[in-house]
């Protein structure tokens, strides 16, 4: 009487069980491969649309563009009009360019009907992410270069400027700077202040010198040394992501120094 009881209670829980996997019910899957997610739920991989509204801090040109023009210009920012070219000798510095071409990126206002990953907009309240147009890896290549050397005093200062500029920002203690994008290409950049940037977005060229903490590729932007990678030119078709028959990738590598440029 008992077995009978017990097995038709199997019975009824197998059945109860085999139902809810074949009605989708029960996401069999995810219980035993708790990593395999379901491929619906992935971004799509294409750029935003509408493009990325980004708030570019205002700050003294002696954050940026004076290291390169060496001109002691006014506490205003810089404009688009007297953005000045990046200087054709600087073979080495230019590795750590980015910051340089992602602010002018940011300040060029770009052409009618050009299609945008990311514009400007001046008022913070509408930005979905906050650029800080410091150049870290400058500074420390135009003052920080050794570690007695003097002038590192005034690389130092730039950081501890741009960290007391951002924490009276309401917009900085709103997130902790967890939507606040700092390009830190040189391993040296920022480095007097940066564990107190630990949540921003950073731009680096890997993750070689610090901590997971720190920087990591959940949040952070792994993006080349400019002179590494050719530019590839004719990349505006329609439709891009149909017209490729090539797909360029940057192979970045964990660990700084451990590079094959040849064949690699
Ligand atoms: C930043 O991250 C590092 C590494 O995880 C940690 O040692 C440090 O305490 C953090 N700094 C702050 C201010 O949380």
């Amino acid at each position: 009487m008992y077995e009978k009881v017990v097995l038709t209670f199997i019975f009824v829980f197998l059945l109860i069980i085999s139902y809810s996997i074949f009605m989708g019910t029960l996401d069999i899957r995810s219980y035993f491969f708790p990593h395999l997610k379901s491929p619906t739920l992935e971004p799509a991989p294409c750029s935003p649309d509408p493009p990325l509204r980004v708030y570019m801090y205002d700050l003294p040109r002696r954050f940026n563009v004076e290291m390169i023009t060496h001109r002691t210009a006014s506490e205003s920012p810089v404009t688009v009009k007297d953005w000045p070219p990046w200087p054709d000798n600087w073979g080495l510095k230019k590795q750590h360019s980015v910051e340089y071409w992602m602010m002018g990126s940011l300040l060029h206002e770009g052409e009618d009907g050009e299609s945008r990953e990311a514009v400007r907009v001046f008022d913070p309240e509408f930005a979905d992410a906050f650029f800080v147009p410091f150049f870290s890896s400058l500074s420390f290549n135009s003052h920080g270069h050794t570690m007695t050397d003097p002038a590192t005093e005034i690389d130092r200062q730039l950081q501890v400027d741009v960290m007391e500029f951002l924490t009276k920002s309401k917009y900085w203690q709103r997130s902790r700077g967890r939507d606040h994008i700092f390009p830190m290409t040189h391993p040296n950049a920022f480095r007097f202040l940066r564990n107190q940037v630990n949540d921003t977005i950073q731009v680096v060229v890997d993750f070689g010198r610090y901590p997971k903490g720190m920087s990591n590729l959940n949040k952070d932007v792994v993006s080349p040394y400019v002179h590494v990678v050719d530019s590839f030119t004719d990349d505006e078709p329609e439709d891009p992501y149909e017209a490729r028959s090539t797909l360029l990738f940057f192979r970045g590598r964990t660990f700084r120094k451990d590079v094959c440029l040849a064949d690699c």
